[in-house]
């Protein structure tokens, strides 16, 4: 089934060729929804800007478009408004059959890319040793989302993890690693150190005060990089410490990520070095090997070097960045790449596309983007720290909002419903709620911004949170109850027939879940799908409030029942692409 914006492009496409011409035939239509009901569902504007080029009036080039436009299977006939738009409005029984026709699949009316390809999404990717913070949290829920609904549009879709496994830092580490425990070097068990973010902060300390540790650190640093093997160990080690560190906050969110560090690029870099060199682009400043940035000027007016090659002859995170880059087109063969960090890293990733692209090494039919991300700010509106000043634990974060759902769950169970509910009952709910409202805080904010936490904000019951959502869906399943209605049995037959205004607005809104879905997998912004479903929730409680379902008569309250239902199973779809679950009861 085709989406219905995409059927009226076509047939105002035909219209447009046959009125002027095959070489129209192609004229973008610039189909909008309508941005108020009262010019129907959906506006073409394209009469306004062919104007000039045809040398006549919008109106009747308007006039000429609708003449020939054959869509009454679908629309009322279409009005031209204004200076020439052209108003479409969907007629009942297109809206019924279409309804009908999404009812029975298990797609909801998404169809599978006609392109599927192969996509990259680099996301989470925390630094070994180092604490997972709030900005690798936006990333690993942004980044899940994105794979999420890249994979259920039949991609094939390599969640890396591009993990900081590499750098100098491990020069340090290990030298303190052999002071407080010589024995982990030589054993094969793991480390007994407790919190690893702790002991870098101990090491840190050790390498800042004394020279001889200083000494013996950049001494490691060869030792790993020459493959030194108790050197190698003892990063292995730190890295396998840290991976179980991270996998406690993956499974909490339940988070599927292949880990691919930077150490894997460590073969190819000196490659792309040579490479640069060849093409041309390389230069040396100030000991160091650099290419020169087209459009990037520091505050002097200088341009701006990205160093591939460090002076002292080491690498850095640029250098295997282009290897990566490299990889992923070479050898996974991926069409397009994604690239989930905070903004604060856009010139980076600005740097180093430009390189690889001046290099040649990006083929025409690859594309390759960063999904920037603004902060976490606390309510104070400034970076979110802990009430000591220190960096909120990502865990413990995690941990408060569960904690907080629950109390908030037992009071309304206890003060507002007097109901009686098993401990099970009420741990399982806490869970989800929790870690649903901070996922979907995060994802229901345009990423491009900053955002503020809060815990109250995002477990609110009303507006655009998951709790909101998590009740809508809810309420669709004790309707079920209720009535002692087994949706899936509703059956193969069943006829939707809309009547009322909420049923027509909220039929509307249900057919455009696929449009919604290609959009996001283009712009990357998951967090109009929030909005969609948000708008579905609130749309679905005004049907509810309109139109009795279970007292209706027959053959409208099954009719109803098939609407429930498919909201039911839009919410449940939608907010699974964003990696919430919902709640049968709650
Ligand atoms: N480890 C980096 C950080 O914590 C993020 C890596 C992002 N991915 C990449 N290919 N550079 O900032």
């Amino acid at each position: 089934m085709k989406a219905t914006q995409e059927q009226l492009k076509d047939k105002l496409k035909q219209a447009l060729g046959e009125a002027f011409g095959d070489q129209y035939a192609d004229t973008d239509p610039m189909l909008v929804p309508a941005s108020n009901p009262k010019f129907g569902d959906y506006q073409a504007n394209m009469a306004l800007s062919l104007a000039k080029k045809l040398g006549q009036k919008p109106r009747d080039i308007a006039h000429l478009v609708v003449d020939r436009l054959d869509i009454s299977d679908m629309c009322e006939t279409p009005e031209i408004a204004g200076p020439g738009f052209i108003n479409l409005r969907l007629t009942p029984s297109y809206l019924e059959t279409q309804l009908n026709s999404i009812q029975t699949d298990a797609r909801l009316g998404v169809p599978i890319s006609s392109h599927p390809k192969r996509e990259i999404v680099d996301f989470s990717s925390p630094n070994i040793a180092k604490e997972m913070h709030v900005g690798h949290l936006r990333s690993t829920i942004i980044g899940d989302a994105i794979a999420r609904i890249l994979e259920f549009r039949g991609h094939d879709v390599l969640r890396l993890n591009h993990v900081g496994d590499w750098g100098t830092q491990f020069g340090m580490l290990i030298t303190y690693l052999r002071e407080v425990s010589p024995s982990a070097l030589t054993t094969a068990n793991a480390l007994e150190i407790g919190d690893l973010v702790n002991f870098y902060k101990q090491a840190k300390k050790r390498f800042d005060e004394d020279e001889d540790f200083q000494e013996k650190a950049r001494q490691e640093v060869v030792r790993l990089q020459a493959g030194g093997k108790d050197t190698v160990h003892a990063w292995k080690l730190l890295c396998e410490q840290s991976r179980l560190e991270f996998q406690v906050i993956y499974d909490l969110l339940d988070i599927q990520v292949e880990e691919r560090g930077e150490s894997f690029y460590n073969p190819l870099l000196s490659a792309v070095v040579e490479d640069l060199e060849k093409a041309g682009l390389l230069e040396e400043n100030q000991g160091a090997k650099v290419v020169f940035l087209e459009g990037f000027k520091n505050r002097e007016g200088e341009p701006l070097p990205l160093i591939v090659q460090k002076s002292d002859g080491g690498y850095n995170y640029a250098t295997t960045d282009l290897a990566a880059l490299r990889y992923r087109i070479q050898e996974d063969r991926a069409k397009r790449l994604i690239y989930v960090t905070d903004a604060g890293q856009a010139n980076h990733f600005a740097g180093v596309f430009q390189v690889a692209n001046r290099a040649g090494w990006i083929p025409e039919d690859v594309e390759i983007v960063h999904v920037p991300f603004g902060l976490v700010l606390g309510e104070d509106g400034k970076k979110l720290k802990t009430r000591a000043g220190d960096t909120v634990r990502l865990r413990d974060l995690l941990d408060e909002a569960v904690a907080r759902a629950h109390e908030d769950l037992e009071s309304r169970l206890n003060e507002v419903e007097a109901r009686e509910e098993t401990e099970e009952f009420i741990a399982n709910v806490a869970k989800v709620v929790g870690i649903s409202a901070v996922k979907y805080a995060d994802l229901s904010q345009n990423r491009t911004g900053n955002y503020k936490f809060s815990f109250d904000k995002m477990l609110a019951l009303k507006g655009n949170t998951a709790p909101y959502m998590l009740y809508a869906y809810a309420r669709t399943q004790s309707i079920s109850r209720k009535g002692n209605i087994n949706y899936e049995k509703l059956g193969e037959n069943v006829k939707i027939i809309l009547k009322e205004e909420a049923e027509f607005t909220l039929a509307k809104h249900l057919l455009q879940l696929d449009e919604v879905i290609t959009e996001v997998e283009q712009e990357l912004l998951p967090n109009r799908l929030c909005e969609y479903l948000y708008q579905l929730s609130e749309k679905f409680n005004q049907f509810f409030e309109n139109c009795p379902v279970l007292k209706s008569e027959e053959p409208m309250r099954t009719s109803r029942l098939a609407l429930c239902d498919l909201t039911a199973r839009t919410l449940k779809l939608g907010l699974s692409l964003l990696g919430i679950g919902v709640l049968e009861r709650m």
